[in-house]
């Protein structure tokens, strides 16, 4: 960990609730920054979720959507969903559906998503947009855990591959299988070919209409149950 360059002993994340605070001396807040109300006496800092993967369609927004929201639920504040995705599918999803708790930050560009993380403070969240090898670099350079979203069948591994190339050595990282139909052998197998490629699985979501619903419904709950399995995994180190 990098040595704090001002008088700061510990740099707290703002939790309110359950997690306990996370000590950390990882980013140094940006100037003129104040003090938060949940962590009197320490700078607020930021541990940022990097949730991507360059293959489409793969569950990249609604991941970030839901562990955003798990991120409410632990207590995390505040908690910031940087969409670096031109499509704007999550802040789209938010602003049709606000979630209290969530502040969304569109960035749809490598310059604005890299300020962006590096503004941010509390729990943060990034989607990013498919097939971008240069937002991606750059989104996962800035990150704490890189959440990468991907299918139990049918999945291009060489695109996964290709994604855990570009993050840094040190940064943890893991697989989240979403839409998974469970007690399936696709999935089982999917399961063993991760554990042999030695790439740690975070988290299977099941396929369910109330998870794939978007902004026309409230977050399933199911959903949110097996994200925060997610959310702790990647959070681990961190608390
Ligand atoms: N657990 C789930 N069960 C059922 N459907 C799901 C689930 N998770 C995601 N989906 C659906 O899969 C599709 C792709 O999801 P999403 O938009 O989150 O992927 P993405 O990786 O962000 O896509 P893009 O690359 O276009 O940004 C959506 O229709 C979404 O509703
Ligand atoms: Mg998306």
């Amino acid at each position: 960990m990098t040595p704090p360059r001002r008088a700061v002993t510990t740099v707290h994340l703002g939790v309110t609730s359950a997690p306990g605070d996370i000590s950390s001396t990882h980013h140094e807040p940006t100037a003129g920054t104040a003090r938060p109300p949940s962590a009197p006496g320490a700078y607020h800092a930021a541990v940022n979720i990097v949730v991507t993967s360059l293959k489409g369609g793969v569950g990249k927004s609604t991941t970030s959507i839901y562990l955003a929201e798990a991120a409410v639920e632990r207590g995390y504040e505040p908690v910031t969903l940087i969409d670096a995705d031109p499509q704007a599918s999550s802040a789209e999803w938010l602003e049709l559906w606000p979630l209290p708790g969530i502040t969304v930050v569109e960035a749809p560009s490598e310059r604005t998503a890299t300020r962006a993380i590096q503004r941010a403070q509390g729990l943060v969240v990034v989607d990013t947009p498919p097939g971008n090898e240069r937002v991606t670099q750059s989104a996962v350079a800035l990150a704490d855990a890189v959440v990468i979203p991907t299918r139990a069948g049918g999945v291009e591994y060489s695109r996964v591959s290709a994604t855990i190339e570009l993050i840094p050595k040190r940064t943890s990282y893991g697989v989240v299988i979403c839409a998974a139909r469970l007690g399936t052998n696709d999935l089982e197998a999917a399961i063993a070919w991760w554990k042999e490629q030695k790439v740690e699985v975070w988290g299977v979501i099941p396929e369910r209409v109330s998870i794939a619903a978007g902004p026309e419904a409230r977050l399933s709950r199911e959903g949110l149950e097996n994200y925060d399995v997610v959310l702790g995994r990647a959070l681990r180190g961190w608390r």
